[in-house]
């Protein structure tokens, strides 16, 4: 027998070989694309630590909808920046708000982009936390009304699904029990399952200006230490009733994303955060990386490692790259 047997490299010859044998494949449909929705009208304006991302006012977010669904991207998540704060996020509920104007502008202008609305009260808090401060932490279950009641009111503007990323416990019971209680039984669950307190959302939080005003979030969301305590927080929530699960962020937690996969049958989400999206555009800028070649590295991997859905901002300019 000659040696070696096996010559792995007659099916890396040509483009049409690895083609045929290549395992994972990025499509726009797989995409959920964020936006960072602001009151007004006509606004667009430019994220400094996000090239490419904007904030937008309720009706830009409807052409941004329309023209992502043309590219294949079919799927949007909405985070608010409302006009007011205060200590308990009031604002989160309100149907005027930015996010709930933007849920019906996208559903009547592109009707077959499904809206995902991000529930969290961060964005709405003068302190920047995401639930209510009591002494010197967030009280986990005077939270849950809150909550509540924001995704009440984005269910009621017409959102396909929302994600609650608090991190509180029991909120997505409580959730999908006041949902089918009030008549949005189609109202679909995606859980923030196993959110890690990150340094990669730095850019994020400038952009929504969520930052916490005192402490961090290490008291409500997860240590990047661990793995087990991830698939704990899968399996209460998809008892709780969750439709899709996520791992967030994605790139450093792979194997938390594998560990997910195998663990659930529901369909699983990653969130390609803003700190991994800033590194490969800043890199990128500076010319010490291929952006394109990096980025479709990036994403791919992501599948790769079990994801079904990913949230990222790469979504318009990886949709166009593919078309
Ligand atoms: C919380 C929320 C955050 C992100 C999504 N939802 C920030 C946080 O937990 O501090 C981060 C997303 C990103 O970095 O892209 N509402």
């Amino acid at each position: 027998m000659p040696f070696p047997l096996h010559r792995y490299r007659r099916l890396r010859r040509s483009e049409s070989l690895r083609a045929m044998v290549r395992e994972t494949s990025l499509d726009p449909a797989d995409f959920i694309a964020p936006m960072f929705v602001v009151p007004g009208e006509g606004i667009r304006q430019p994220i400094g630590s996000m090239p490419g991302i904007d904030r937008v006012s309720p009706e830009v977010a409807a052409a941004d909808a329309e023209s992502l669904a043309k590219l294949g991207v079919l799927s949007v998540i909405l985070f608010g920046i409302p006009e007011g704060k205060d200590a308990r996020g009031t604002s989160s509920a309100d149907p005027e708000g930015p996010v709930c104007r933007a849920i019906r502008a996208i559903k009547s202008q592109s009707p077959k982009t499904v809206v995902v609305s991000d529930v969290c009260l961060c964005e709405y808090t003068d302190h920047g936390h995401c639930g209510v401060i009591e002494g010197d932490t967030v009280d986990n279950d005077e939270t849950l009304p809150i909550l509540v009641a924001e995704a009440l009111a984005h269910a009621q503007a017409g959102a396909d699904i929302v994600a609650p990323s608090d991190m509180m416990d029991g909120r997505v019971g409580a959730i999908r029990t006041a949902l089918d209680a009030n008549g949005f039984g189609d109202v679909a669950l995606m859980a923030y399952a196993a959110k890690y307190a990150s340094g990669f959302y730095g850019p994020f939080r400038e952009a929504a200006e969520s930052t916490p005003a005192f402490g961090d979030r290490r008291a409500y969301q997860m240590d990047p230490a661990n793995v087990r305590e991830a698939l704990k927080e899968i399996d209460s929530d998809v008892a709780e009733g969750a439709d899709i699960v996520m791992v967030k962020p994605a790139l450093s937690y792979l194997d938390v994303v594998r560990a997910a996969k195998e663990r659930t049958n529901v369909p699983l989400a990653v969130y390609n955060v803003s700190g991994e999206y800033s590194m490969v555009k800043a890199a990128a800028q500076n010319g010490w990386i291929d952006g394109k070649r990096v980025t479709l590295e990036v994403l791919t991997s992501m599948k790769r490692a079990g994801a079904d859905l990913i949230l990222t901002y790469h979504a318009r300019e990886v949709a166009e790259w593919l078309s």
